[in-house]
């Protein structure tokens, strides 16, 4: 049954396919659905293409982010990224092809992203990409091309930031498509911020708030290659004989040390991968957080943690000109600079980017719903 428009007509379905496929989408694709969701006139297929799989990785967010069940999980796995991007592609097909909708929704920049929109692209169904323009000028990472290939076919473009705009213009793109709407991820942090707040992780860790700190670590760039790995480990143990580094470490991480590393281990507190309310628990109470993750250098901005970010750049650079983030490289010597220079503090306050305040899934259903309603209104069929 069909609401009534607001001319007294029937307001026309507006079926939207959404698709999140590895762990910083599911952050992404949370409050967006929950918006939808409260929308009578929208009709939204979730699809999981399993990128990620382990409970540790996906399901536990699904549920403590009270992500419904997917409609369809595309179950493709692990494997090289020729493989998964097409194995995505393939089963994104014939699901569009059923389903229809007006749009497709994606998020982030990972080889799910990138291969449900071609799949839509190809079908002459509208994209719209949350987290577009973000660029590190780095081809080597792959996510910098997931990134350029998703807005380069995009209807819509939601950006978090000033340097999304400026990127997205500089490439070409028709300045219509493009609304800087806030930061979805950062909507999650703070709707479940209380409820981290509550968990007893620092106590089932052995910490105490402001005197330990966190580290993740996981890019190709970072853990593939032995002798990279091994001096980060060494400067991650001198670190931890300050101050306790606590170590949740990603499957690729711990794989690479088994593999790669014959067993060799990092000393220092050393964990399996926490699920967001205890990893946002961890984060909220450190004294500094170390990492290469993207949603991380955003995550601690608005927390006001010092983050040491081990990558040469960063595609999120507000992070660095208005928050609590720093490039420090994976040069051993300038990481144990970075980290002496927040041990003796001060540490210089961290401001919150304009329009992360929580509403930015409401900004980007707002632009979606008027769109669609519109080009619905122009077809007979209102498909
Ligand atoms: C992917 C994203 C990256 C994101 C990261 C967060 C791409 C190109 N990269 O990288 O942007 O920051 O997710 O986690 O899409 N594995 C498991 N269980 C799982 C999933 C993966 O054990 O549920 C292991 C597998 O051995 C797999 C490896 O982790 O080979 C890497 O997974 P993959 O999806 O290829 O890339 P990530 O490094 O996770």
């Amino acid at each position: 049954m069909n609401p009534r428009s607001r001319a007294g007509g029937p307001a026309q379905t507006l079926r939207l396919v959404a698709v999140a496929g590895a762990r910083p989408n599911f952050m992404k694709i949370a409050p967006l659905l929950r918006e939808l969701g409260e929308r009578s006139r929208f009709e939204v297929s979730l699809v999981h293409t399993g990128q990620h799989y382990d409970e540790a990785m996906s399901e536990g967010f699904f549920r403590e982010l009270g992500i419904r069940p997917p409609d369809v999980n595309l179950g493709v796995g692990s494997g090289s990224h020729a493989a998964m991007t097409a194995q995505v592609l393939e089963g994104m097909e014939p699901l569009l092809l059923e389903r229809e909708p007006a749009a497709l929704l994606v998020v982030g920049d990972v080889n799910s992203t990138l291969a449900a929109a071609l799949a839509a692209a190809k079908l002459h169904i509208p994209v719209a990409h949350v987290e577009a323009g973000l660029r590190s000028f780095d081809r080597r990472m792959p996510e910098e091309i997931n990134r350029i290939l998703t807005d380069a076919l995009s209807d819509w473009l939601f950006v978090t930031e000033p340097s999304g705009e400026e990127n997205l213009l500089r490439e070409g793109i028709d300045p219509k498509r493009i609304h800087r709407v806030g930061n979805v991820m950062i909507d999650t942090l703070l709707a479940h911020a209380e409820r981290a707040r509550e968990r007893d992780t620092l106590e089932r860790l052995g910490l105490v708030a402001g005197e330990y700190a966190a580290l993740t670590l996981h890019r190709p760039s970072n853990v593939d290659e032995p002798a990279q790995l091994l001096q980060l480990f060494a400067v991650f143990e001198e670190i931890h004989r300050e101050i306790p580094l606590v170590f949740p470490a990603h499957p690729r991480t711990t794989a690479a040390i088994e593999e790669k590393l014959g067993g060799r281990a990092p000393q220092v507190q050393l964990i399996p991968p926490l699920l967001y309310l205890d990893f946002l628990r961890l984060m909220m109470d450190a004294r500094f957080v170390l990492t290469d993750s993207g949603g991380i250098q955003e995550e601690t901005t608005v927390l006001g943690v010092p983050c040491l970010t081990l990558r040469e750049n960063t595609e999120r650079p507000i992070t660095v000109s208005q928050g609590s983030n720093r490039i420090v490289g994976r040069d051993p010597a300038a990481i144990r600079r970075a980290v002496r220079q927040i041990l003796d503090g001060p540490v210089e306050p961290a401001r919150i980017p304009e329009l992360w305040d929580g509403r930015a899934a409401k900004r980007i259903v707002d632009v979606l719903e008027r769109d669609l309603a519109r080009r619905a209104a122009l077809r007979p069929d209102g498909a």
